[in-house]
């Protein structure tokens, strides 16, 4: 799955955006939403206003990435609001099982975020009441950083607990995820793929995000065959 990150879109424009990304055959998964409070990261993005209006606008399903604090009391206003999966970070929540039960009770998919230092092994208890797993492939905060290779082993760690029936989760990759990159991050097991300066950066977006998703399927066909 490719969900390109519209903190690299034009803000003023992102029904279109939406769109550009969206239409065709091979076109965006999931559109990537980056919510940012300039608390638990140094950047302020948008809120559920905005993200209320996105629904409206789009038919593609939202993947809200919460870098705020205190996503015990505002994550589940986005399930309720109809965001298709929604993360918060497991370095803010308070008490993620509960929050993943929340998030589920309003309809959502349940999201976990883990920053780069953040390990992966004491978290894979709580991972059992989450959908998805978002291993952050940069510092949170800001498009257009330099992929940090070394976050893959927590991806192959993830990908066995769920090959091996441990887990039961997407595996998703957020970060500095481009054509020299998205290869790598294939092989390592990851399932979604988040592109925010790659795709909107890109002279054509729509192509952008096809050429990502034959990238990915040709490092890894094996796992893609029907
Ligand atoms: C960063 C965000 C990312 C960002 C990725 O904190 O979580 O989703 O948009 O941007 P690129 O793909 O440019 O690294
Ligand atoms: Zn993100």
């Amino acid at each position: 799955m490719i969900a390109p990150s519209i903190l690299s879109a034009d803000f003023a424009r992102l029904a279109e955006e939406a769109a550009v990304v969206s239409e065709g055959d091979g076109g965006a998964d999931w559109l990537h939403v980056d919510v940012m409070d300039a608390h638990f990261v140094p950047n302020l993005t948008l809120g559920l206003p905005v993200v209320e209006s996105l629904l409206r606008a789009t038919d593609t399903p939202l993947d809200c990435h919460l870098m705020i604090d205190d996503p015990d009391r505002w994550a589940p206003g986005y399930a309720e609001a109809g965001v298709h999966n929604v993360t918060v970070h497991v370095e803010a929540a308070r008490n993620p099982v509960m929050l993943a039960k929340d998030l589920r009770a309003a309809g959502a998919k349940a999201g976990l975020s883990i920053k780069p230092g953040t390990p992966l092994e004491p978290y894979v208890e709580i991972l059992k009441h989450y959908d998805t797993l978002l291993v952050m492939s940069v510092e949170p905060g800001f498009g257009g950083q330099k992929f940090m290779p070394e976050v893959l082993d927590k991806v192959r760690t993830a990908r066995r607990l769920v090959d091996t029936g441990h887990l039961t989760l997407l595996v998703e990759i957020d970060g500095g995820i481009s054509a020299d990159t998205v290869e790598a991050a294939a092989e390592a097991g990851v399932d979604c793929f988040v592109a925010g300066s790659a795709v909107y950066g890109a002279d054509d977006p729509g192509r952008a995000v096809r050429a990502l998703r034959e990238q990915v399927v040709s490092a890894t066909p094996h796992r893609w065959a029907p």
